[in-house]
């Protein structure tokens, strides 16, 4: 098959653990016989400071023109908070015009893992659960405003955009355990309320044989840690699920395991592990590239139905991992820990 996939290599790790998902889709495409053009493109931190644009024009036409767009990660303390021209704004911004509202952050306990967390295993065994966070709506995307004195960020969601995420998690749903558990503050917001009952309507009506509960957001917080296994599908609006994301993603041991994949209504879809661009160790190659290989197959599999090819390199990372290939993040107090670059070396073996 002929593809083209952008790559957004980004801030922080953000290069170094792109290249090895790179050399990974490089490794599949030889292997499997496909064309892959790959398109490395100024994205970020990196490009506010070449274009002061953290999307560049080109990159955005790039973006669009291609099947799937890999991204490293982007941000970090060299750019302001109160700066105007600002990486994350330039990553809201990409979602936003890629329309890619559904992000599914799977979080799965690799066994070779398990005491990677710092959560007792007898907690975390059989835990596989899906988050469908909403990715371009919410009070990211609402009005801003600032006084001297008083700021205000606004909270909206329309009926049509929780239609189409809950869909989606209807769908997934589907193709695992049915079970979806809905999340919000719909004791204190409106918001909240119209994703209650248009979630509820929409599974009711159109997905017989799921089911949906609801669950404010608070006690999802802590139920998350005291009974991980509970959960299936968790379906929440775009701040509560940044949030709770990164609290899963302790289950899986490390941030720096764990992909995630944002669709629209198109195949094409933006990919990206769910860690940050960790400034305090980068350029040191020591980060963990797992999350972004196996984002890397999230692309394969969701934007190129190359299921055989994604399947492959989900088993390479997990080969890997049991056979004992860590990085520090994941490497057991005083043990030998490997770099970036080995971390892929070993996935490439095991492919
Ligand atoms: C994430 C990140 C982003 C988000 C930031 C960098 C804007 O935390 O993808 O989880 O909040 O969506
Ligand atoms: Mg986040």
């Amino acid at each position: 098959m002929k593809a083209r996939i952008a790559v957004l290599a980004g801030d922080g790790i953000g290069p170094e653990v792109t290249a090895e998902a790179v050399r990974v889709l490089r490794a599949v495409a030889k292997r499997y016989n496909h064309d892959f053009t790959l398109d490395e493109l100024p994205f970020g931190g990196v490009a506010v400071d070449e274009f002061n644009d953290g999307l560049p024009a080109r990159t955005l036409s790039g973006c669009l023109a291609a099947n799937g767009v890999l991204l490293g990660a982007i941000g970090g303390p060299k750019w302001g908070l109160t700066d105007p021209v600002r990486p994350e704004t330039a990553l809201l911004q990409l979602r936003s015009e890629l329309g890619v509202y559904a992000n599914l952050r799977p979080v799965a306990v690799q066994p070779s893992l398990i005491n990677a967390s710092p959560i007792k295993p007898e907690y975390l065994e059989g835990v596989d659960l899906l988050f469908v966070r909403e990715l371009t709506g919410g009070i990211y995307f609402g009005k801003k405003s600032k006084q001297d004195d008083r700021a205000v960020d606004e909270c909206a969601y329309s009926v049509k955009e929780i239609e189409r995420i809950t869909r989606v998690a209807g769908r997934l749903a589907k193709s695992r355990r049915s079970r979806i558990t809905q999340v919000d503050k719909s004791n204190v917001l409106e918001t909240s309320r119209l994703w209650r009952t248009v979630s509820e309507r929409v599974i009711y009506e159109e997905f017989p044989g799921v089911s949906i509960e609801h669950m404010f957001v608070d006690a999802a917080a802590m139920h998350l840690i005291r009974n991980p296994k509970d959960f299936d599908v968790i379906l929440t609006e775009n701040l509560f699920g940044d949030i709770l994301t990164d609290e899963a993603a302790m289950l899986a041991g490390s941030l720096g395991v764990l992909p995630s994949a944002a669709l629209g209504d198109q195949r094409r879809g933006l990919y990206e592990p769910i860690h940050g661009s960790a400034p305090d160790i980068a350029g040191r190659g020591i980060a963990n590239p797992c999350g972004t290989i196996l984002s890397a197959a999230l692309l394969l599999r969701y934007s190129l139905d190359l299921e055989t090819e994604a399947k492959a390199i989900e088993s390479a990372v997990t080969q890997a991992l049991d056979g004992g290939a860590r990085t520090a993040d994941i490497a057991s107090q005083g043990a030998a820990a490997l770099s970036t670059r080995s971390m892929g070396d070993a996935v490439l073996g095991a492919l």
